[in-house]
């Protein structure tokens, strides 16, 4: 029996071997590779100005930065995430109001409208699963009501239809349909933020004038290397052949009924246990990742959310990534049929 993990990071040759180059070069650091990884991812994603970093979370850290965030600020996010969306608020002491979800598991839009209020600073988008359902109402809302967008798109590289927040905030983690191994990069709107950005990348140093430059920021060191871009400019070669295999495990599993985004399936079921149980001894690991975040006494404890209450419980995560073919997308909805007995 194929036995098929949730998650299986995809690494092309032209990885492995650019990663051989880069340790037998003298070169680990950031420099040439990371400049053209910038270049190169930019150009097929049709995005200008990417700064690479060394994590998704790290781009987040530096996007809410950017977007001024300070104490006490009201940042609208939902409340179910991969924390690591959430966790770099807290860290600046804005006041995290909370968003419920919908049954795609994306952020439910009337609830961010009837939560504004004049002290809204930003709004948080998040591709949950890479699922884009809400962006462009957000992009409008935002933009009417002259409030900050910021995307976590950690989870929609591949998707039709990402990039458009003020700041827009990526992973390269090593499951993500695009890896660096760890990695991310940010994408300001206003191009005249991307010196800053760069600078706080590394220390708030000007990493072209280090010698003369001051220092008059507080920077981090969040660079990426180019060890990393090595990975990321090799796998970027084959990535929309990754891309379109993703795309076509997506038809398929709507074809069976079953909701996936470019980079992970799901079912709803009221016997997510049971349904668990009886894919992992067909050798389908499935999963409920991504807690509903208010559950974390970081965040100030549970509330209540009429949506999110009624779906914490039934959701079930799906393998969906190139370790998975067509055939397995029809195995995993036979099994789930029969359990029903459909
Ligand atoms: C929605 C979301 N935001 C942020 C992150 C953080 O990205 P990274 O692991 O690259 O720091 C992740 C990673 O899984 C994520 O899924």
């Amino acid at each position: 029996m194929k036995k098929i993990k949730l998650f299986k990071p995809y690494v092309s040759w032209r990885a492995i071997w650019n990663v051989v180059k880069v340790l037998r070069s003298g070169q680990l650091a950031e420099g040439p590779q990371v400049a053209a990884f910038e270049k190169e991812f930019g150009e097929m994603f049709g995005l200008s100005d990417v700064i690479t970093l060394n994590s998704g979370t790290a781009a987040l850290e530096l996007a809410y930065e950017l977007a001024g965030i300070t104490v006490g600020d009201e940042v609208i996010s939902p409340v179910l995430t991969m924390p690591a969306t959430n966790i770099p608020l807290v860290r600046r002491g804005a006041k995290i109001i909370f968003a419920d979800t919908e049954d795609d598991l994306n952020i439910s839009i009337a609830d961010v409208e009837q939560k504004i209020t004049p002290n809204t600073k930003a709004v948080v988008f998040v591709h949950f699963n890479g699922n884009n359902r809400g962006l462009n109402e957000l992009v409008a809302l935002c933009a009417k009501k002259n409030i900050i967008l910021i995307e976590d798109a950690a989870q929609a590289v591949g998707s039709d239809n990402w990039g458009k927040g003020d700041f827009v905030c990526v992973s390269f983690q090593a499951i993500k349909t695009f890896t660096t191994g760890d990695g991310g990069a940010l994408i300001c709107k206003n191009k005249e933020l991307t010196p800053k950005a760069r600078r706080l990348r590394w220390f708030g140093f000007d990493r072209q004038r280090r010698q003369t430059a001051d220092i008059t920021e507080a920077g981090y060191k969040y660079h990426m290397n180019d060890i990393a871009a090595a990975i990321g400019r090799g796998n970027l070669r084959s990535v929309q052949k990754v891309i379109a295999h993703r795309k076509s495990l997506v038809e398929e599993f709507n074809k069976h009924g079953i909701p996936a985004h470019i980079w992970r399936a799901f079912i709803l079921t009221d016997q997510r246990e049971e349904l668990q149980k009886k894919l992992k001894d067909n050798g389908i690991d499935a999963e409920a990742y991504d807690n509903r975040n208010d559950i974390y006494s970081l965040f100030g404890g549970r509330q209540s959310f009429p949506n999110m209450d009624r779906l914490e419980k039934r959701y079930l995560l799906l393998p969906l990534h190139m370790g998975v073919s067509l055939d397995d997308v029809r195995r995993m909805s036979k099994i789930i049929k029969e359990f029903y007995a459909i």
